[in-house]
């Protein structure tokens, strides 16, 4: 299902950083900078018309400052998605070693197809020297389904369904025994009156 695939997916991002930390600092003896960058979809579900966020994580994982930093999305195409906020490429001056930087979009999905979620590219400096531009790409790629509203709806009333027959079911096993205390509580409640008297 769609809610277990995404939690894999997290859980493999997250395992593909650690992988990638672990191998820079295997690889790393010379002083630069260097970037690892996780693409994420913070929703569950992705529905035609409702409103998603795309978050970019940037991590220096290097041993000196990424100068001219970029992240640019290209991933989205305006037939598909429509930028609701955020922008699509963002620049940052200077990320020193060992900090990161998020930056997010929201987006609207125009279509309910299967997407392939592409890579987005990041640009830096490795150092103050270098003259060219060291690019890599972000994680996060891969085909997502875009449901359509009516399929988000069917499903989201089958679950509203399963829980009133759920509450429905359990009635008796709370009514019931209310009933009976509510009958032994009048009746000592009257018999209490009698001795009373
Ligand atoms: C990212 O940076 C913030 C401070 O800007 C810090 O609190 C946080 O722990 C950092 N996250 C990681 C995973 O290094
Ligand atoms: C997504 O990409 C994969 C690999 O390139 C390809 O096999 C698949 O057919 C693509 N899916 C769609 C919906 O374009």
């Amino acid at each position: 299902n769609t809610f277990q695939q995404v939690a894999m997916c997290k859980i493999s991002s997250a395992l593909v950083l650690l992988l990638m930390m672990v191998m820079s600092c295997m690889a790393d003896t010379e002083e630069r900078a260097q970037i690892v960058a996780l693409k994420t979809i913070l929703n569950n579900l992705v529905v035609k018309g409702k409103d998603i966020t795309v978050q970019y994580d940037l991590y220096n994982v290097g041993s000196k400052a990424a100068r001219n930093l970029q992240l640019e999305e290209e991933g989205f195409p305006s037939d598909y998605f429509e930028l609701k906020a955020g922008l699509l490429r963002a620049r940052w001056a200077s990320l020193p070693a060992g900090a990161n930087v998020s930056h997010s979009v929201v987006l609207t999905p125009l279509q309910s197809v299967m997407f392939n979620v592409s890579q987005a590219t990041v640009r830096y400096r490795a150092s103050e020297d270098s003259r060219g531009f060291t690019v890599g790409q972000t994680s996060g790629f891969g085909e997502v389904v875009i449901y359509d509203t009516a399929a988000y709806d069917r499903q989201f009333s089958a679950h509203a369904t399963e829980w009133l027959t759920f509450g429905l079911m359990s009635l008796p096993s709370i009514a019931i025994p209310m009933a009976l205390w509510y009958k032994s509580h009048r009746k000592y409640a009257a018999l209490a009156t009698r001795k009373l008297d």
